[in-house]
């Protein structure tokens, strides 16, 4: 069993993805992206999913020319059953299902959420994996979430968002500064050029674990539209300073609940994952915990942090190794938890 070959396949929203792992390494990694979306400012599902239906299969044959891999060395075929779009999510596991069947080789279903944080197992040079029990905070434009993990599918969901995720935060954020959508990259650009406290908005009060940023974007609004009244070109005057406030605040927020989970938990570990870590002013603040709390911080590559097929391989490797199998009933969910 030490030499295991997967394709593992990711379609939860508006990437398609495949991979193939070689036990827990990872032999090609390929997502082709939907650009057809950004002129709507945010995920058409309708959309998403006809697309999937296009790129579904020269995707994974990519993934399977660049790992050198037969269809027929294969030992399992992953993919993702939920959370995510229902329509997008079907595509990829009724492929999955067929191809299992065709090849008579092991299905197994993977939890998108899970794949976020187990991301940090894949076997990659220069990377370092945590050990357990740690805390993941998993931040993208559809999760925030704070799982204390204590073991590969022992999880638990100690914070979450009550409303927008910090990518949403991030994007909507954007669009009011009439940045092009998906603007978190590009408030992250202009903040390292702009004065962190030029401005202040105030940091939402939630109990507990859990973030909210509604509250955020409408006081972002507000102070865009009054400031805008008094000088129509405020926003332009001002872009660096506006998006190193925003971006500052939004680190604050999650920074405030990260100390308290490391707190609450005793656990000094701290890993993170989704679009939004890609964030250079979360990486840098990240990474100073180490000295001041002694904490230790885990940030994976970047092409494993975004959406991406690598993570759901990782995941299907350890429950290949753990035989947790499905036949081709399993259904796709909109909604999982752990
Ligand atoms: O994980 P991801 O690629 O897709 C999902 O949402 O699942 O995350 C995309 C999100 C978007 O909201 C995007 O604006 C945000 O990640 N993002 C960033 C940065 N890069 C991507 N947000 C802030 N700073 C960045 N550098
Ligand atoms: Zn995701």
């Amino acid at each position: 069993k030490s030499e295991v070959f997967i394709l593992a396949i990711e379609s939860s929203c508006d990437d398609t993805a495949a991979a193939v792992l070689h036990n827990d390494k990872v032999l090609s990694n390929v997502v082709a992206n939907q650009l057809i979306h950004n002129q709507y400012g945010g995920v058409v599902p309708e959309l998403a999913s006809r697309a999937h239906q296009q790129n579904i299969v020269p995707v994974i044959d990519a993934a399977l020319r660049k790992a050198n891999v037969q269809k027929e060395q294969l030992n399992a075929i992953a993919f993702t059953q939920g959370p995510g779009l229902m329509g997008s999510l079907l595509v990829g596991s009724s492929f999955s299902k067929s191809m299992a069947l065709a090849l008579n080789i092991p299905l197994i279903a993977v939890n998108h959420m899970q794949a976020h944080i187990l991301a940090h197992f894949i076997d990659e040079e220069g990377f370092e994996k945590p050990t357990f029990p740690f805390l993941a905070l998993t931040i993208s434009g559809g999760h925030t979430q704070i799982v204390k993990v204590n073991d590969f599918f022992d999880m638990e969901i100690i914070g979450e968002t009550t409303d927008d995720a910090v990518g949403e935060a991030f994007d909507k954020s954007a669009k009011i500064l009439n940045l092009p959508y998906p603007g978190g990259p590009l408030i992250d650009k202009y903040a390292q050029l702009g004065n962190p406290k030029a401005f202040t908005f105030t940091k939402p009060k939630v109990p507990g674990l859990d973030f909210s940023f509604s509250g955020l974007k409408t006081a972002i609004l507000y102070f865009i539209q009054k400031n805008v009244a008094q000088n129509p070109s405020f926003i332009e005057e001002n872009r660096n300073d506006i998006c190193s406030s925003i971006q500052y605040t939004i680190i604050e927020i999650l920074m405030d609940k990260i100390k308290l989970a490391v707190k609450e938990t005793g656990i000094k570990q701290i890993a993170i994952g989704g679009g939004v870590s890609a964030n250079s002013g979360i990486r840098k603040r990240l990474k100073e915990t180490e000295k001041k709390y002694g904490w230790k911080t885990f940030i994976p590559k970047f092409e494993y942090t975004t959406d991406n097929a690598a993570m759901i391989g990782i995941v299907g490797y350890q429950k290949y190794l753990n035989e947790q199998f499905e036949t081709s009933k399993v259904v796709s969910k909109a909604r999982i938890s752990f």
